[in-house]
Parts: structure tokens; C-alpha cells; sequence
């Protein structure tokens, strides 16, 4: 693989909050297509590490690349606009908008991405049949177990047709087997779409759906 297939990399991140150093310099590189997975103790600073990349929280020192791009270099407007469209987020309990039905939970992004409607309706259709909620379609999220509401998340995610998918624990409050058959799917229409995965994870078994996994220790990198 050459530089060109870098999607996200990451120089000499630092966070801080107060006088603590939550991310102490962090550099890491990503391409198309991988998976990596974030393995460390409980407040190492991963999901700070997630945030930052992707331009959910600012880093105090250092810099995140987008395909290339810098994030601090862009307006307001723009990185909201490259962040909508290039990355997409699963989270541990869902973030479904809980006055939305599956159809329209999936549709959300979209529709902030000013998709045209016959293009999204489309988009949904194949989603749903892919994650395998089609009979679901019309249901709220609150009439879903978790592992459908998880389901509906990774085809939300995918509607945007993102580079990159960071993934926050995304089966820390699924049982075991719906937990592996939620990551099977994610590796699965990821590596179809060639989506970059950053995957948090406590579970050495989740980590089987990654190329590689990554260990950070008191907001550093170790090897
Ligand atoms: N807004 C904040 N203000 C102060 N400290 C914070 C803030 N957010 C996170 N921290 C601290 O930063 C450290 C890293 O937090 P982070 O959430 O990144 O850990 P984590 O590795 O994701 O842990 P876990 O596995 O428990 O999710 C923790 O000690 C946490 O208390
Ligand atoms: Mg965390």
C-alpha cells in the first residue's frame, strides 16, 4: 500500500483536560479499507482518540488528516460538511432518534446530505435488506431488541456511504453471539464499500474482524 491509500492519519495528537494529558502525543495511520482495532484499560483516552479524529472533540496540539485534508485547516461550515460525509459514528447505546421509525433513522443522514429522495429511497431499501430488518421497517426503535437497534445504527452509518467508520464498543451492551453477529456484518459491508474501520473494543474476540489492533495506555501508543 502507498501513501495515497491513507485515509486518516493522525500527528503528535495531544488533548489535555486541566493538567492532565489525556492523549500525550499521539501518531497513528490508517488506509482505505482497514480495520483497526483500539484495544486499552478504561480511561486510556480511547474514545478521546475516537472524537478527536473524528472532529466530534478538538485536539489541543497536533493534527488529523481527512483523505489528505487537514481538519483545524477548515471553516465551520466545512468540516461539519466533510465530517457528514466522509465519516460516519456507531456508539455503544445506539444514538437511534427515538420518534423515528427504522426507515427514517436510516434515511436521517441522508437527508442532511441533501441525497436526493429517489436516491435515498433506494439507499434505505438495499440497507434494510442487507442488515436484515425489512419486516422492521416501520417499527420505533424503543420495539427493537438491541442488537436490531445496533442494525439499524451500522445501515444508518453506511447510508452516506462514508471513508471512514469509527465505532465506539458497538457491542458492549449486546449478549456475546449478538455481539459477534453484529460485528460480522459490520465487517462484512465494510470491507464490500472498502470503508476504513476504527473499532473500540474490550473483547479480544472482536478484535478477530480487524487487520490489526492498536493498544493505548495512558493516552499513549504502544507497539
Ligand atoms: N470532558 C472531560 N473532562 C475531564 N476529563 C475527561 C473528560 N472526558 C474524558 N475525560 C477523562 O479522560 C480520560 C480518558 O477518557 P476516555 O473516555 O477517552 O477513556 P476510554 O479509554 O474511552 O475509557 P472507557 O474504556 O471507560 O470508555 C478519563 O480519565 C476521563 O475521565
Ligand atoms: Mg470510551
Amino acid at each position: 500500500m502507498d501513501s495515497s491509500d491513507i485515509i486518516i492519519q493522525a500527528k503528535q495528537l495531544v488533548r489535555k483536560y486541566g493538567d492532565r494529558r489525556i492523549l500525550a502525543g499521539i501518531d497513528i495511520k490508517v488506509h482505505r479499507g482497514e480495520r483497526v482495532a483500539l484495544m486499552g484499560p478504561s480511561g486510556a483516552g480511547k474514545s478521546t482518540l475516537l472524537n478527536c479524529i473524528g472532529g466530534i472533540d478538538q485536539p489541543d496540539e497536533g493534527q488529523v488528516f481527512l483523505g489528505g485534508v487537514e481538519l483545524s485547516s477548515l471553516g465551520t461550515d466545512q468540516l461539519a460538511k466533510i465530517r457528514r460525509e466522509q465519516i460516519s459514528h456507531i456508539f455503544q447505546f445506539f444514538h437511534l432518534l427515538p420518534t423515528l421509525t427504522v426507515t427514517e433513522n436510516i434515511e436521517f443522514p441522508m437527508l442532511l446530505n441533501e441525497v436526493p429522495e429517489r436516491e435515498r429511497k433506494k439507499r434505505v431499501s438495499l440497507l434494510l435488506k442487507e442488515v436484515g430488518l425489512e419486516s422492521r421497517r416501520d417499527a420505533l426503535p424503543d420495539e427493537l431488541s438491541g442488537g436490531e437497534m445496533q442494525r439499524v445504527a451500522v445501515a444508518r452509518a453506511l447510508g452516506v456511504e462514508p471513508c471512514v467508520i469509527l465505532a465506539d464498543e458497538p457491542t458492549g451492551n449486546l449478549d456475546s453471539r449478538t455481539g459477534q453477529l453484529v460485528l460480522e456484518l459490520i465487517k462484512e459491508t465494510t470491507e464490500s464499500r472498502n470503508i476504513a474501520l476504527i473499532l473500540v473494543t474490550h473483547s479480544e474476540t472482536a478484535t478477530r474482524i480487524c487487520h490489526r489492533i492498536v493498544h493505548i495506555e495512558d493516552g499513549r501508543l504502544k507497539s
